[in-house]
């Protein structure tokens, strides 16, 4: 196989820089990822303002299915319950009467009943029972359900937005890569398997861990780096990259000359993997690969602010980077595959599952010890190669919405 033809894997241009002229090359000041005063302006200017990821429709699939997800940059939790009209909505986690949260958890219901006092509201948010009423004073009861927030639902994800007049719909904020998923089969996959942690990292640095490839042949030296990194491409470059207003996306390739282990080659062939590519596996997937890259293997979409829904060939999976303070953030990673056909399909779902769950490990381990770093004193700024430009673009839009450019 030859490959030099292939200028973009090859090249010593900078060519993403020439593609992108409007984002700067120089340091970056290392404020925005230790800043609490920083941190403060990204709460206001981004997370009380957009369309933020709640979670999937498969957690609620009956009337009265609810779930809390907790979002510790709006100091608060919010309930997302599927009412007995079937409607999906949103409420803040709080009792009218002195704000204990009103739910806790997962699970179905008919009725939220406070735990403090008893009120009781329906799962359309509406108060239903104000305990020994009569002891308040003129009670408005019209002003006693619970507190609304916007919810909308694309491709079965579910999003919220505290902002009470969102200044974009939930379309508008996807942008290029909602319209690029719109097809993709979500509905055929269920989730595979989970991880999460609370890691000392800005969830800016933490992110950026997955949106380069620059680490695989370092960071991932025991577990995924003969996938991707070779004499074609030794340091991982992405095949192709796409910056959008301010999510961005980008395609991962291969490395066409690795040798799979023979009972690894089973697992490929036998379903779904990460590494079919490699056993020469491709098919087209509505939404995926969409430059048609060579040696394709999967797409790292990164949807702002604060998180990726990286697709591949039959398979997706999401990390959700949820800021705590300048330097905490809670991770949650949930894969998704088919429903597998065979037992020799759920081996191959397995062995992907298995690599990338090790190759996160090492992902998670390493943005620590940067934050250690910037934090330490010794640094001012921070360096971003050509081939870091997604990282790059995450700081600029942030810096810009920060300084109240929307
Ligand atoms: S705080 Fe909920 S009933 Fe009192
Ligand atoms: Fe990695």
């Amino acid at each position: 196989m030859g490959f030099d033809t292939d200028t973009s894997i090859n090249t010593s241009a900078r060519l993403n820089h020439e593609r992108f002229p409007e984002l700067s090359t120089g340091p970056v000041p290392i404020e925005p990822y230790i800043s609490e005063e920083f941190f403060a302006r990204e709460r206001d200017a981004i997370f009380r303002c957009m369309w933020l990821l709640a979670g999937r429709m498969e957690k609620i699939p009956n009337k009265g299915d609810y779930f809390v997800k907790t979002i510790e940059v709006l100091n608060t939790s919010i309930v997302i319950v599927r009412g007995q009209d079937e409607k999906v909505r949103a409420f803040y986690n709080v009792c009218r009467h002195r704000g204990t949260n009103i739910a806790s958890g997962a699970g179905n219901c008919k009725f939220f009943t406070c735990k403090f006092h008893g009120w009781v509201y329906d799962t359309q948010g509406n108060i239903r029972h104000v305990a020994d009423e009569s002891q308040f004073f003129d009670l408005d009861k019209t002003k006693l359900n619970l507190h609304e927030v916007n919810c909308e639902v694309w491709n079965d994800f579910i999003f919220i937005n505290v902002d009470e007049n969102p200044r974009e719909t939930l379309a508008e904020q996807l942008g290029e890569i909602g319209v690029q998923l719109q097809d993709f089969p979500f509905p055929e996959m269920r989730v595979a398997g989970n991880w999460g942690a609370t890691l000392n990292a800005n969830w800016k640095l933490f992110l950026d861990a997955f949106q380069e490839g620059y680490h695989v042949a370092t960071v991932h030296s025991g577990t995924i780096n003969e996938y991707f990194t070779g004499a074609r491409n030794p340091y991982c470059r992405p095949s192709s990259v796409r910056l959008y207003k301010r999510n961005r996306s980008l395609s991962i390739p291969f490395n066409p000359e690795f040798k799979i282990h023979k009972s690894e080659e089973f697992a490929i062939r036998t379903g779904e993997s990460l590494s079919q590519g490699v056993a020469g596996l491709t098919k087209k997937v509505p939404g995926v690969n969409p430059k048609n890259d060579e040696y394709f293997s999967f797409d790292v979409n990164a949807i702002f602010p604060n998180w990726l829904l990286d697709t591949s060939i039959g398979f997706f999976f999401i990390h959700e980077f949820w800021p705590i303070d300048a330097s905490t953030t809670r991770w949650e990673s949930t894969m998704y595959f088919p429903e597998p056909a065979n037992a020799g399909a759920l081996i191959s779902q397995n062995q992907s599952i298995a690599l990338l769950r090790d190759a996160f490990r090492e992902d998670i381990a390493t943005s620590e010890g940067s934050q250690a770093g910037i934090m330490s004193g010794s640094l001012k700024e921070i360096n971003f190669a050509d081939t870091e430009i997604p990282c790059r673009h995450l700081y600029e839009v942030v810096t810009k919405m920060v300084n109240g450019e929307w």
